[in-house]
């Protein structure tokens, strides 16, 4: 591996010490590194944040909010709520809220809590994400839960008042969510001077923050807090990690992290690896690879475990628990492991370098998800992870020139690379009207905000006030879903197919029906063409949903015909979940039987602004948007792939080297008028544009 490897001069710090102007703790914890066996408690006071306990818990005792900084796995997420309950923050039936960006992380997290805390998960810890609520309204005092979830729930409680302390947690990932929320929460931390917010991260602008939440601008009622951000700094206990680079760049990121696996294995003492790919396609790949690759040259001893969000239960327990011995877990995970999950055991770190992310062009009105190079931040991140138990080595796939003159120094946040047509149907249903003047912790482009303001029009969301309509805008605000897909369910009701277009709109929030065909491609798409529609993937879920119905949910069904049983039994649970919102909101449920023409105008309802017409000379299934004129493609994993329609309206694009349409349906364009007449008025007035 010398050869391969030259060793980097870049020392990882985790935690950035930079004082001015706002008050500063700090205190020097001991780098005891322990992690041995003892009692829960004894590990519980390992962590380096035990020595903060009282710092921690006068600070949120005198200041309306402190920021807490600290590393990775220092114990910021399962103790500081631990230690506000304890100090009597959840008495007289308030609750403490510890928000995260990530849903797996919600549950890892809670369940963590619940065990630390001899307590059943569901009763006095609870978690909440989208689609699955375990907690106990009289019992429930430390509640996980994501931050879009947190959002909704101030659709009905406005000023959160059920909460006493709110943790927003991994705050330097900056999500979408995450700066909604903090830009709502410092308002609501006005007419509730009592709330006291944390803001904890692994890395974060400290002072950026800090000025965010400072109140000196602002008069509210004095009740003695101090209303400047408190911060405090958390020393980590990690170990030195050795970095090496690549000497030239790798041509294939996926094959460079498989044979570093491999090398590490033959060379390096035993301790566990942490690899950082980017999603669940080329996790799987490599899981595949290195799976055909240790078999074939009799590697003993390697368990290569995947990770990423919509992993089964019984999959993620894998991941946490102990490495049985002799033998080496290998870990292949998104950037969930970077901070939002500690790993014990790891030793080694395999980077990529990137990281899927969302890129959004408010021109083209296209949102991407794209595999990008990740941020210096977060490279040191995804180092530090390698330090965690003893000296570890991190192997970053990308030279050291690129690192030091090409990686950026930090991400941007989502709000400035995404749609932000959820955000601003959420905040027009809190009665934000101002957008363009809220106060946001990283203002969004105005172009941006506009066009979602448009699309919201076009969807009849938004009236010419930009209001929310009644009861449309209303009802759409209220379905826990991208208006786009609210506004599809709202539809069906009209062409008396909503039975339908629930199962869909199910389908379309988890990630895939279908199993990833793990070396057997040829197989999954036979599968897939016993489900195939020639209408399209929509009409193919549906037939999907059929046949898993009517084999009684039967796994072995699944397993016959190719598709993820652990996501239609989520489907199943979904769907449930949307029949109850539907049936609040007074809409009707009916079935089309058949009619699937019905299904594909309520699509159309909602998705007119994603449709695209083929090229008429294409060959090879060149797309344009009928809105911006963008050049796309249907992805390979459509059932229409190669099919080419000539209209299809898509659910989202996905881009490597061509933009990609996934989840594609055909319609006739005739319906993209009747849907929105006002968004297709202007390229009705050009010459032929939506004639076939
Ligand atoms: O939030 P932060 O990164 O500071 O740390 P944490 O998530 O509170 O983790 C503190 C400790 O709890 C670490 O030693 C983790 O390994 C352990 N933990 C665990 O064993 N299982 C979990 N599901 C979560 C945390
Ligand atoms: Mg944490």
């Amino acid at each position: 591996m010398s050869r391969f490897w030259k060793p980097g001069t870049e020392k990882p710090r985790i935690v950035d010490d930079e004082e001015g102007g706002v008050l500063f703790y700090s205190a020097s914890a001991s780098s005891s590194s322990g992690y041995g066996f003892s009692s829960m408690e004894k590990q519980r006071q390992r962590l380096p944040v035990f020595k903060y306990r009282t710092a921690i818990l006068y600070l949120v005792e005198t200041h309306a909010t402190t920021i807490i900084v600290g590393e990775t796995g220092s114990g910021k997420t399962t103790q500081i709520p631990q230690y506000l309950k304890e100090a009597g923050w959840a008495e007289g039936g308030r609750v403490i809220a510890c928000t995260q960006p990530r849903r797996l992380a919600v549950q890892a997290v809670s369940s963590r809590v619940a065990e630390e805390m001899g307590v059943k998960l569901g009763e006095e810890v609870g978690y909440t994400i989208r689609f699955e609520d375990v907690t106990n309204n009289d019992l429930t005092r430390v509640k996980f839960l994501t931050d879009g979830v947190l959002l909704r729930e101030m659709m009905d409680d406005p000023l959160l008042s059920k909460y006493s302390v709110i943790m927003v947690d991994e705050a330097h990932e900056r999500s979408l969510s995450t700066d909604i929320l903090l830009g709502l929460l410092k308002k609501i931390q006005r007419r509730r001077p009592e709330l006291r917010l944390i803001i904890s991260s692994a890395t974060i602008e400290a002072k950026a923050m800090a000025a965010f939440f400072s109140t000196r601008r602002h008069r509210g009622p004095d009740n003695g807090l101090k209303k400047e951000p408190a911060i405090l700094s958390v020393e980590g206990r990690g170990f030195s990690v050795q970095i090496c680079y690549v000497e030239a760049p790798v041509p294939d990121y996926l094959r460079a992290a498989v044979s570093t696996v491999l090398s590490i294995h033959d060379q390096e003492p035993m301790g566990d690896i942490l690899v950082f790919l980017t999603g669940q396609d080329d996790i799987d790949a490599a899981v595949q690879l290195l799976t055909e690759e240790a078999q074939s040259s009799r590697k003993q001893g390697l368990i290569f475990l995947p990770l990423y969000s919509g992993l089964p239960r019984a999959d993620q327990d894998l991941i946490f628990s102990p490495t049985p011995r002799g033998k080496r877990k290998v870990v292949i995970s998104t950037n969930i492991a970077e901070t939002s999950l500690t790993l014990e055991g790891i030793v080694y770190v395999v980077d990529s370098g990137f990281s899927k992310q969302r890129f959004y062009n408010p021109i083209t009105d296209i949102e991407n998800l794209i595999v990008a190079p990740v941020s210096k931040a977060s490279a040191r991140q995804r180092t530090g992870r390698a330090g965690r138990i003893r000296p570890g080595k991190c192997y970053r796939l990308y030279t050291e020139e690129y690192f030091i003159k090409e990686m950026p120094a930090e991400g941007i946040p989502e709000m400035q690379r995404s749609n932000l047509v959820s955000c601003v149907i959420q905040l027009k249903a809190l009665g934000i009207d101002n957008i363009l003047g809220f106060d946001w912790p990283a203002s969004p482009s105005p172009e941006a905000l506009i066009r979602a303001l448009e699309v919201l029009y076009s969807l009849g969301v938004l009236d010419d006030d930009a209001k929310l309509t009644s009861p449309a805008g209303f009802q759409v605000a209220e379905i826990p879903l991208d208006p786009m897909i609210s506004k599809m369910i709202l539809a069906s009701v009209e062409f008396g197919c909503s039975e339908e277009v629930i199962t869909i709109a199910a389908v379309l929030s988890i990630q895939s029906v279908w199993f990833p065909g793990r070396g057997a491609q040829k197989e999954l798409d036979e599968a897939k063409l016993r489900f195939a529609a020639a209408e399209g993937d929509h009409v193919t879920f549906l037939n999907v949903y059929k046949g898993f119905l009517e084999s009684g949910k039967s796994s072995n069904w699944c397993h016959k015909n190719f598709v993820n049983y652990h996501a239609m039994k989520k489907v199943a649970e979904i769907r449930l979940q949307l029949r109850r919102i539907a049936q609040h909101l007074g809409i009707v449920l009916k079935s089309c039987e058949s009619d699937m023409q019905a299904v594909r105008k309520a699509i159309t309802a909602g998705f007119f602004a994603n449709a695209c017409r083929l090229e008429p000379f294409s060959h090879n299934g060149l797309y344009k948007t009928v809105r911006s004129s963008q050049e796309v493609y249907i992805h390979p994993s459509s059932v229409l792939f190669r099919v080419n329609p000539k209209w299809v309206v898509f659910h989202s694009i996905v881009s490597t080297d061509r933009q990609y349409m996934r989840n594609v349906i055909s319609i006739d364009p005739s319906w993209l008028t009747e849907a929105a007449p006002h968004f297709y008025q202007r390229q009705l007035l050009n010459p032929n544009p939506l004639q076939v």
